[in-house]
């Protein structure tokens, strides 16, 4: 079977100690339809806290910026966008639109979409793993780069300044950042947003045994493993973690390898941080762009920043 990128990255993940994955496993064809699904429990409320700041500072945000080009990381199914783009189109300024994705599928079905609604927007789809390298190329001034849905939670805080910066490179000194975040809150929500009744996000964060299966040609049972959310209060962030119920040898015919799992042992697969609204401004700010706005609800932010010159 062909040797993946993504399979070495798994092998290494699995080699290493502590056992861990980078997020991006979990967003095979199944795993972003259960995101998706996630995003409608009730539990989960990031999605729709989102885009009621969305709604409500479209119009403000377009109007500040000005903005010509709105580029949107990790764009997924686009429904966000409208929101921006409407506001882009309203205020007379917007005539191109960057949605940059991982996965080329979704990417290019959105996009075609939302050219049938948006005949006169250029729309530039990028395939691109942006947390590898955030290589967008030349934009029309003045660009507003957002980066939603709480992402940038999944990064540990040195990658964050890293990645903050970056972009602020790729969107140019006097352009602008958006970017939104998970708030600190009452604890018991938080660990329902990731524990839901459903157990969809269970499902999510087991559909990963599956991708190792898939990329590395492994043979690994779900029911071996369990599905363990931890909140970490001193990093206050959710550490999501698969833990085996058994001592596993799992076979790699992609590298003809072998890898052990022990009973107890845990892979962790995703980190997502919640913040301040004050950390936020920190972080921009010492990642070189400075905070114009924030939009909140109080459970979850929208950060307007310009990139320092
Ligand atoms: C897409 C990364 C924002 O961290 O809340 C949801 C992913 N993981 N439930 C998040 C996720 C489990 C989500 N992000």
């Amino acid at each position: 079977m062909a040797h993946t990128a993504l399979a070495d990255v798994i092998e290494r993940g699995l080699s290493s100690v502590p056992k861990s994955l980078p997020p991006r496993v979990l967003y095979d064809e199944r795993g972003s339809r259960l995101f998706e699904q996630i995003t409608t429990l009730p539990e989960y409320y990031p999605t729709e806290a989102e885009r009621a700041l969305l709604t409500s500072s479209a119009a403000q945000i377009a109007d500040a910026t000005g903005m010509r080009t709105l580029v949107e990381l990790g764009a997924g199914v686009l429904d966000k966008s409208r929101i921006l783009i409407d506001a882009g189109l309203a205020g007379g300024t917007l005539d191109h639109y960057v949605p940059v994705d991982i996965s080329v599928e979704v990417l290019e079905q959105s996009a075609r979409e939302l050219q049938l609604r948006y005949p006169s927007l250029s729309i530039g789809p990028r395939e691109a793993d942006f947390m590898e390298e955030l290589a967008i190329g030349d934009l029309t001034s003045p660009v507003v780069l957002s980066f939603l849905g709480g992402t940038i939670g999944n990064l540990f805080p040195i990658e964050r300044i890293d990645f903050l910066r970056r972009m602020g490179h790729a969107a140019g000194p006097g352009n602008y950042l958006l970017v939104g975040t998970d708030l600190v809150k009452d604890i018991d929500r938080i660990i329902d947003a990731y524990f839901d009744s459903q157990g969809i996000t269970e499902a999510f964060l087991l559909n990963v045994v599956q991708v190792i299966n898939d990329e590395c040609g492994a043979s690994l049972c779900t029911e071996d493993f369990d599905y363990v959310p931890l909140w970490d209060a001193r990093e206050a962030r959710m550490d999501l973690r698969l833990r085996a119920r058994r001592d596993l040898d799992i076979d790699l015919p992609g590298s003809r390898s072998r890898c052990r799992i022990a009973a107890q042992e845990e892979i962790r697969i995703e980190v997502s941080s919640k913040f301040t609204l004050e950390q936020v401004r920190t972080e921009l700010q010492v990642a070189g762009s400075t905070v114009l706005d924030q939009y909140s609800d109080g459970d979850f932010a929208l950060t307007l920043a310009v990139v320092d010159s």
